[in-house]
């Protein structure tokens, strides 16, 4: 027996693994912060043998790595600890042959990258068969989104889980809180002074959060018709951006600390009366457009979209945190696809000055903005009004920016390597805990219903290559404001 740990991936001929699980595993090896020895056993139905496998994962290093193998010795080397088991999640008697290979591994991580209708047949069969008790090392499992498709399947899903893990052996991921301008966003809020005087109601007018990509469903699209942009970016992403800008400051940064102050932002959330969903929410749906020059299909036209689906590919909230520092402040949030740019930023919008002693409409002076840009061109930027050269007394907003890039050179990590690294030594600080899975589902659902009860009244109502439906900019200009020209 070793210390070794091993990772257990089922749904191995994945997406996911391909894409994101073993890319940053190599890249974690590479970069020598893969704890070793270690073992990847890869679990998915097809037939075929390690040695396959082996080579399949090559060609993914070689398209979506970050880091490129220096030689064959060193990825022959990683991958010799690579193996593929041929095997069906939904059989239990897939189990015990697991159990078989992992004897004399005492430390196990199981990850659910298989659609998420077996989730809970993968619990419980690792139930059923003992896997889910180690004896003598850790014994973990990481649960991929979505994570339920409302409150009750998340309830249910927690209650199954609950019945064979420990809540310190599940890790719920949410790969925008590995993401390195994601974490800095708690760093720049309590390990700077100049800031938290400023971050309550009293000087923040308001908040935008923008998760915008360009791109369209892809070949997602059965997924995507089940999900929308409610349930694909608002429950998850974007619930813990808001949380990250809202949250009080924690105790110490540990898991617990930190997940509690997020459960008290979503305990504070006010809730949407049914009744009023339209004041507090604006969906879409592409058509056909242009994105960077290129003519794209709509939505409805999409491989494995419905041809009259109502399925929401935007979605734009407004919420408000009941609590002393944020009463009255909203929280405006926007995501969709096939948007005019991939871009994803939060902009902590001051209120104007009380007084302009300038001669000019105050009306005319823009309020200053603290912009954390989460991706691409990660940085942060505050506006502030300047003096433009020459005799006349004349302002303009001007700048001050800072990019990761310019200062720290290089690519930074992929979310998908610190949050496994995290999860192979045990810290939970940037994984979903499930009481917070829960509110956020709960946060939703009376928009969830309503959406899901009423036809949109008129789909598509946003060109590809836009920034969404004319509704949502009129939703922010009854409020007397306007989303932000990115
Ligand atoms: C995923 C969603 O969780 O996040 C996708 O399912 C979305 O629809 C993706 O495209 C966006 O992630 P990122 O890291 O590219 O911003």
């Amino acid at each position: 027996m070793d210390d070794r740990f091993t990772l257990v991936i089922f749904g191995a001929t994945g997406d996911l693994t391909k894409r994101k699980l073993l890319p940053a595993l190599w890249s974690l090896y590479q970069g020598r912060t893969l704890p070793e020895p270690f073992s990847i056993l890869a679990v998915a139905r097809g037939e075929m043998t390690s040695e396959t496998f082996r080579g399949r994962m090559r060609e993914a290093v070689a398209a979506f790595a970050r880091i490129q193998p220096p030689s064959e010795a060193v990825w022959e080397r990683f991958a010799s600890c690579l193996s593929y088991c041929a095997g069906d999640p939904k059989d239990p008697a897939l189990y015990p042959r697991l159990g078989k290979a992992l004897e004399g591994h005492p430390n196990r991580l199981f990850y659910c990258a298989t659609p998420p209708s077996l989730y809970a047949t993968i619990v419980t069969n690792l139930g059923g068969s003992g896997l889910a008790r180690g004896r003598d090392g850790f014994t973990r499992i990481i649960i991929e989104k979505p994570f339920g498709r409302d409150l009750e399947s998340a309830q249910e899903l927690n209650g199954l889980i609950a019945g064979v893990f420990r809540e310190r052996q599940v890790y719920r991921i949410d790969h925008y809180l590995g993401k390195e301008t994601v974490q800095n966003i708690l760093v720049l809020r309590f390990a700077n002074g100049i800031f938290e005087p400023l971050w309550n109601r009293e000087h923040v007018d308001h908040v935008q959060i923008t998760v915008g990509e360009s791109i369209g469903v892809e070949s997602r699209g059965p997924y995507y018709e089940e999900a929308g942009a409610l349930r694909d970016m608002v429950q998850n992403h974007m619930l813990q951006l808001l949380c990250l800008i809202a949250m009080e400051p924690p105790v110490t940064f540990d898991a617990d600390p930190v997940r509690d102050e997020k459960n008290k932002v979503m305990r504070a959330l006010k809730p949407i009366e049914p009744d009023a969903v339209d004041d507090s929410a604006v969906r879409g749906q592409y058509g056909p457009g242009y994105v960077g020059g290129q003519r794209v299909a709509g939505y409805r036209d999409e491989p494995g979209v419905r041809p009259d689906s109502t399925t929401e590919t935007y979605a734009a909230l407004k919420l408000f945190v009941q609590n002393w520092r944020w009463a009255g402040v909203p929280f405006y949030l926007r995501t969709g696809k096939r948007l005019a740019k991939r871009v994803s930023e939060i902009a902590i919008q001051f209120k104007r000055t009380p007084h302009l002693i300038f001669r000019r409409d105050a009306e005319g002076v823009d309020p200053n903005v603290l912009v954390l840009r989460i991706q691409p061109d990660e940085g942060m930027s505050l506006t502030v009004e300047a003096k433009t050269p020459g005799p006349d007394l004349r302002l303009r907003p001007v700048t001050m920016d800072f990019r990761y890039g310019a200062v720290f050179g290089g690519e930074p990590p992929e979310a998908y390597e610190r949050l496994l690294l995290d999860a192979i030594n045990g810290d939970p600080t940037l994984y979903a805990r499930g009481d917070w899975v829960e509110h956020a589902w709960a946060a939703l659902e009376p928009v969830l219903r309503r959406w899901g009860s009423d036809p949109p009244p008129k789909f598509p109502n946003y060109e590809a290559g836009s920034w969404g439906p004319p509704e949502a900019d009129a939703f922010l200009e009854r409020d007397g404001r306007k989303w932000r020209r990115l």
